[in-house]
């Protein structure tokens, strides 16, 4: 793992936008894998900004995101697709047919991971995955647990996580669906590169496991270790070193 730390989340953001646009520009037909939350907010901005106009060609990139809620459709408000739509999706040259994501509003969930799945094999494969890190050490729906799974599944999700979620559902964790769809750790380990996004204090802990501990089921992002390629952005509050 090579750790690359910032002084702020701005600077960090800007180095992640300049890493992923250098990539795009290098190899027009990218295939990113993205996430949503609220780390990543800087990125997208950063992503919006200097891709304006038609300064950066996203026409041949072709994206996967990790995870969406169950039960919420594309055009729900707080669904994930929305957030994508809002943040980046809707400001860049992207085709629409070059957009991949988990449908929540399926007829067969279990048939839906099984397709992305494919559908990222047919790609040819995710070259660079950005990825947050949830504070219980989750890394897309992979929840802490006694075991883990490889493949795209229906994940059900812990009360820190939805209450983590709740702003997007009027701040009731309530609210926030129990399942999601979410690349497994398979997905995500097959990616070529990596790059783990990590800001302030409350994910402290968890970027300590990852980066120092054991390899473990209940701190997901621990598998992290057996990937050749990784890099963790952090902040200082994220990594107090
Ligand atoms: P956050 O979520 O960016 O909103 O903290 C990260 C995650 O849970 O993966």
């Amino acid at each position: 793992m090579t750790i690359d730390r910032f002084q702020t989340e701005a600077d960090l953001s800007a180095a992640l936008a300049a890493r992923v646009l250098e990539t795009i520009v290098t190899r027009p037909r990218t295939v990113l894998g993205l996430p949503t939350g609220r780390t990543p907010l800087g990125l997208y901005r950063e992503l919006r900004e200097r891709s304006g106009g038609d300064r950066i060609d996203w026409s041949q990139v072709r994206t996967f995101n990790l995870d969406e809620f169950a039960g919420l459709g594309p055009a729900h408000p707080a669904s994930y697709r929305s957030f994508m739509q809002a943040e980046l999706f809707d400001h860049v040259s992207l085709v629409p047919e070059h957009i991949g994501f988990l449908n929540g509003t399926a007829p067969d969930l279990v048939a839906e991971c099984r397709q992305y799945d494919d559908a990222i094999a047919r790609a040819g494969g995710i070259d660079l995955q950005v990825l947050g890190i949830g504070a219980n050490g989750h890394i897309g729906f992979n929840e802490p647990a006694d075991g883990l799974r490889a493949e795209t599944h229906v994940a059900v999700l812990t009360r820190p996580t939805r209450e983590a979620n709740a702003h997007r559902f009027d701040h009731d964790w309530a609210q926030v669906p129990e399942r999601a769809l979410s690349m497994g750790m398979a997905t995500i380990l097959g990616a070529r590169e990596i790059i783990l996004i990590a800001t302030g204090q409350e994910k402290a802990a968890a970027v300590q496991g990852m980066i120092e501990g054991l390899i473990t089921t209940r701190l997901p992002a621990s598998l992290l270790q057996v990937h050749p390629s990784v890099t963790v952005m952090v902040d200082r509050e994220a990594w107090p070193r």
